[in-house]
């Protein structure tokens, strides 16, 4: 039998990605809280309740099983409406309890990397209009600056924003409703509108935002190292030899992965239809690129798609491997060929999200070991990739789709709290320990791969 080890650097780190909304509970507040209390968004009515229990005893014991796993990492995020509950008034037990969450990171040897906005809004900021209106700009860079003032000896690794463009997509257009061949079937998000303009408004607003926190966290925190959590996508032509489908799957690379990425390197804002605006505020904003990565679009062209969808069609590869309820293709060489991509910015990359639900956990042992042997492949070409944090520790709320969607390396029953350790925790416990990929970790874990990965 073939053996061999696949090295990852010394410093790597192997960690989990949460978000405070899905983990922490009872975040009456914000308006995702608001939005569960219609009953008609979310899946079955379900609400995100207590969550994980994170404002509660459920950190602790989740913590303690990231570091059974020898994670050296985790990032989560601070939520807005718990630290400024009214504006201008700042919750000094809000910010206590995150300096609790910080240092029992630091005392388990895990570092912590903080998000400062992942998806939810205090309702005072709702009311205001969100994120349609550029006033929320300097309100956010008050609350940022506020945060990392309060929790600079903690932390020096901050996300600002989680993925604008995924956030401007779900809350703002219904277009794939009506156009893609198969989806997750709700995908609703706070405030439900379906309005195009509006969606690049939002991703507009989101990237001065985070130009004008990025500035603002430096000067709290000169050492600081700041970043967004860019959400990219594949998206190849369904027809590799349709020029038509050639050019939708590029427009939609072009709107979805590179407008953010262009704003935050270069300072430019593109719009759809070619017109850019230069920010000076914005150039050089990335001291690390955090990609969030999930699957790969097939993309055709629709005439009927001209709103919204920038006429191209989602279409179901009949010969790919889906993961649970249709959630997107499996399709871990994705990783690499983004990572490659990325490369060539010269920047340091963290993976700030990658995963799968996989309740039966029959699929997630193999895709992590495809997975990271696709981002050590990149390592060995020289892209700068620092760690990669599983989407997620936990089962967790997944907005939407409630509690019918599972990502967690462990498994949670949301009623009793109860938690175990899934075999893929385990597996990835494993990697983190040794460091490494090995054929024996193939082998115990995924030996249908063993041939493919170690021939001879
Ligand atoms: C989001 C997470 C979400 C995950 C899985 C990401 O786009 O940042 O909050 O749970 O996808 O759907």
């Amino acid at each position: 039998m073939a053996k061999a080890t696949l090295y990852f650097p010394p410093d790597f780190k192997w960690a989990a990605a949460t978000a405070a909304h899905q983990v922490e509970g009872n975040n009456t507040n914000n308006d995702w809280w608001a939005w569960e209390q219609t009953g008609e968004h979310v899946r079955g009515g379900q609400e995100s309740g207590l969550a994980c229990d994170w404002w509660g005893s459920g950190f602790d014991r989740d913590l303690d099983l990231a570091a059974r796993m020898n994670h050296n990492g985790h990032r989560l995020s601070i939520e807005w409406s718990r630290i400024e509950p009214q504006e201008g008034r700042w919750d000094s037990a809000a910010i206590d309890r995150y300096r609790y969450m910080l240092t029992g990171m630091r005392e388990r040897d895990i570092e912590p990397m903080v998000t400062l906005h992942h998806f939810t809004n205090p309702l005072w900021v709702a009311e205001r209009g969100g994120w349609e209106s550029p006033s929320i700009v300097p309100l956010f860079e008050r609350y940022a600056a506020k945060a990392v003032e309060a929790l600079r000896d903690l932390c020096d690794l901050w996300v600002t924003i989680n993925e604008p463009n995924v956030y401007a997509v779900l809350g703002w257009s219904q277009a794939a409703d009506h156009i893609v061949e198969f989806t997750t079937p709700s995908s609703d998000f706070p405030p439900g509108k379906n309005d195009p303009q509006l969606v690049f408004k939002v991703v507009d607003n989101m990237l001065l935002a985070h130009g004008a926190a990025y500035h603002a966290i430096h000067r709290v925190q000169p050492q600081a190292r700041v970043g967004l959590a860019h959400h990219m996508r594949l998206f190849d032509p369904a027809r590799s030899d349709s020029p038509l489908d050639q050019f939708c799957a590029w427009n939609r690379d072009r709107l979805f992965n590179r407008i953010p990425l262009k704003a935050m390197l270069d300072g430019h804002l593109d719009r759809p239809f070619g017109l850019t605006r230069r920010i000076r505020q914005l150039k050089s904003t990335a001291d690390f690129i955090g990609l969030n990565y999930y699957s790969r679009d097939l993309i055709q062209f629709d005439r009927r798609g001209w709103e919204g969808m920038a006429f191209g069609r989602n279409i179901h590869n009949p010969n790919a491997e889906m993961s649970d309820m249709n959630y997107g293709e499996i399709y871990p060489r994705g990783l690499f060929r983004l990572l490659k991509r990325l490369g060539r910015y010269g920047k340091p990359i963290y993976i700030t999200e990658n995963g799968l639900p996989d309740l039966d956990d029959d699929r997630r042992p193999s895709y992590l070991i495809q997975t990271l042997r696709e981002v050590w492949k990149a390592i060995n070409e020289n892209v700068p990739v620092m760690g990669y944090y599983h989407w997620t520790l936990t089962d967790n709320f997944e907005w939407a789709e409630g509690w019918n969607l599972r990502f967690g390396l462990v498994k949670l029953h949301p009623e009793t709290q109860e938690r175990t350790l899934r075999r893929s925790g385990e597996l990835y416990g494993e990697m983190a320990r040794i460091n490494a990929i090995d054929d024996q970790l193939v082998y115990r874990y995924a030996p249908e791969l063993f041939e493919t990965l170690f021939p001879g």
